[in-house]
C-alpha cells in the first residue's frame, strides 16, 4: 500500500514522519521545492519537538519527499493536509486546496488503482460535497463511490505535541459516503489506532466537528480571560486557584482554563473567523462566537493599559517582550498575539527588544531591523523600562532578582503569573491577579 502525503506542514510531516517510521510506504509531497530538499536530506522547516528523530526514521526506511505530483499515480492512499487561510473578510481561503484536489484529479484519471482520498484540511461546511469532490469528478472522468473514495478525516493535533498527537489522536473522525471505501478506511484507522474511538459521519458533519471543537477552546480561554479581569478588581484573588478549581469538575475539564494574553496561533484565531463568517452566510447571528473574539481583542487591550499605567506615554519608552511564538515548544508566530502587542507598541513609538528560545528567526521575517532581538534574557533585559511574559517557556520561570538588575525601571507584566510565587525586588503586575489592599 502506497500512501501519499500532500502538504508538508505541521499537519502533513507530521504524518508523512510517523506512518513512514513504521514501515508504511509513504511519500511526502509538497510544492516548495527548496522545502523537500531540506525534508530529504532530514532537516525540518519548522521546530516541533521529536519531529527530526521521527522524519530521519522514515528517511532510513522507505520514505521519499519530492515535489513531482505523478507519484500520486502509483498511490493507494492520498492524504491532503494543506493551509486552509483566511482571507480579509475572515471566510476561509480554498484557492490551495482547489489547486491541490483538481492536480489530484488529474492524476487519479492516469491511476490504475481505486485509490482514497483523504483530506486532512481544516474546511467549511460544504467544501467537500459543493467543491471537492465536483473538482475531483470532473478531473479525473471518475465516479467517486466506484473508481475512487473520498473521506473527511479533520486533524486534532497540537503543535509542540505534533507527534505523540499524530502517534495516538484522542479520536478519529471520518466523514463521508458509506462505500467500500469508507469500509477500507475504517480498518486501516483501526488498525494504526486500536485504542482510539472512530467517529464515522457524513462530510458535513465531520467539516463542522472541527470547528466545533476549536471554536469551544477558544471559548474557555475567553472565558476563563474575562474571568481573570474580574479577578484583578478582587484583593488577592488569583485566578490559577480558580482555573485549577473549577478544572477538577468533570463536566467542565482542567484544560484550556489557563488566563493568559488571548488566544493565537495558526488555528483558533481564523477557525473562530472561518465558523463566525459561515454562521452569518447561513443566516445565523453567532452571538457567542463574536463575544469570545471581542473578549479575545480586549485582552490584549488590556496589556496595552497596563504598560501605560506604568510607563505612560510609550514613545521611546524601552520595552522587553519575552515570548514571540503563540505557545511554548514551537517557532511558529501565526496570529501570535505576541506579533500584535509589538505592532500595536510600535504604532505608539515604543522601542521594542524581544527574546524568544526559537521564534527569532521567524520574528525577523516580520519587523526585520524595527526591533531588537536578543538570544540572552539577560542582555534582553538590559536598560529596559518594562518587561512583558507573553509565551510560557519553561526558562521564563527560573527569572530572578540577578536577571532584573540591569533594567532601567523594573517593571515585571506578568501574561503567564510564571513568577508569582517568588520574592522579586520589582514592581510585579500579573493578568488574573488582584493587588493587595
Ligand atoms: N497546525 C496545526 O496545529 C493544525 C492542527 C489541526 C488542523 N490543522 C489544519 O491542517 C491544515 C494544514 O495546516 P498546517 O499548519 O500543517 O499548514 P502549514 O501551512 O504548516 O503547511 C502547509 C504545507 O502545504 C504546502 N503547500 C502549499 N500549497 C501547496 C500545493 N499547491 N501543493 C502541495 N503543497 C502545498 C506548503 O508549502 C506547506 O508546506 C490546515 O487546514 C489547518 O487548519 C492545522
Amino acid at each position: 500500500m502506497k500512501i501519499g502525503i500532500i502538504g508538508l506542514g505541521f499537519v502533513g510531516l507530521s504524518l508523512t514522519s510517523v506512518l513512514s517510521s513504521k514501515d508504511f510506504d509513504v511519500v511526502g509531497i509538497d510544492i516548495d521545492e527548496e522545502k523537500c530538499k531540506k525534508i530529504s536530506n532530514g532537516i525540518i522547516p519548522f521546530f516541533e519537538p521529536n519531529l527530526e528523530k521521527m522524519l530521519k526514521n522514515g528517511l532510513k526506511k522507505k520514505l521519499k519527499i519530492t515535489n513531482d505530483f505523478s507519484i500520486i499515480q502509483n498511490c493507494d492512499i492520498i492524504f491532503v493536509a494543506v493551509g486552509t487561510p483566511q482571507n480579509k473578510n475572515g471566510s476561509i481561503d480554498l484557492s490551495i486546496i482547489k489547486k491541490v484536489v483538481s492536480t489530484i484529479g488529474e492524476n487519479i484519471l492516469k491511476n490504475k488503482k481505486k485509490p482514497i482520498i483523504i483530506i486532512k484540511s481544516t474546511v467549511i461546511p460544504g467544501t467537500m460535497e459543493k467543491i471537492i469532490l465536483p473538482i475531483l469528478e470532473k478531473k479525473s472522468n471518475k465516479k467517486e463511490g466506484k473508481d475512487f473514495g473520498l473521506i473527511s478525516n479533520p486533524e486534532f493535533l497540537q503543535e509542540s505535541s505534533a507527534i505523540r498527537d499524530t502517534k495516538f489522536p484522542h479520536v478519529v473522525v471520518l466523514g463521508g459516503n458509506q462505500t467500500q471505501f469508507m469500509k477500507k478506511a475504517k480498518k486501516i484507522f483501526k488498525k494504526l489506532h486500536p485504542n482510539t474511538p472512530i467517529i464515522i459521519t457524513n462530510h458535513q458533519t465531520a467539516e463542522i466537528i472541527k470547528y466545533a471543537n476549536n471554536s469551544f477552546l477558544a471559548t474557555k480561554i475567553s472565558f476563563i480571560n474575562q474571568l481573570s479581569n474580574i479577578c484583578q478588581k478582587i484583593p488577592e484573588a488569583n485566578i490559577d486557584d480558580i482555573g485549577k478549581t473549577i478544572g477538577l469538575d468533570p463536566r467542565i475539564g482542567k484544560l484550556f482554563l489557563n488566563a493568559g494574553p488571548g488566544y493565537g496561533g495558526s488555528c483558533l484565531p481564523k477557525d473562530m473567523k472561518a465558523l463566525i463568517n459561515f454562521a452569518k452566510t447561513s443566516g445565523i447571528n453567532p452571538t457567542l462566537l463574536n463575544a469570545v473574539e471581542e473578549v479575545n481583542t480586549k485582552q490584549l487591550e488590556q496589556i496595552i493599559l497596563m504598560i501605560k499605567q506604568k510607563l505612560g506615554n510609550l514613545a521611546s519608552k524601552k520595552i522587553t517582550i519575552l515570548g514571540t511564538s503563540f505557545k511554548p515548544d514551537t517557532d511558529d508566530i501565526r496570529d501570535s498575539i505576541s506579533i500584535e502587542l509589538i505592532e500595536k507598541l510600535l504604532k505608539r513609538k515604543a522601542l521594542i527588544t524581544i527574546h524568544d528560545p526559537k521564534a527569532i528567526e521567524n520574528t525577523k521575517g516580520i519587523f526585520g531591523s524595527k526591533i531588537k532581538y536578543s538570544k540572552s534574557v539577560k542582555y534582553a533585559l538590559s536598560k529596559s523600562q518594562c518587561v512583558i511574559i507573553m509565551t510560557q517557556w519553561k526558562q521564563y520561570e527560573k527569572l530572578n532578582n540577578n536577571d532584573f538588575n540591569d533594567m532601567a525601571k523594573k517593571i515585571v507584566i506578568d501574561c503567564r503569573r510564571m513568577l508569582i510565587k517568588k520574592q522579586l525586588d520589582v514592581d510585579y503586575v500579573a493578568i488574573g491577579l488582584g493587588k493587595k489592599n
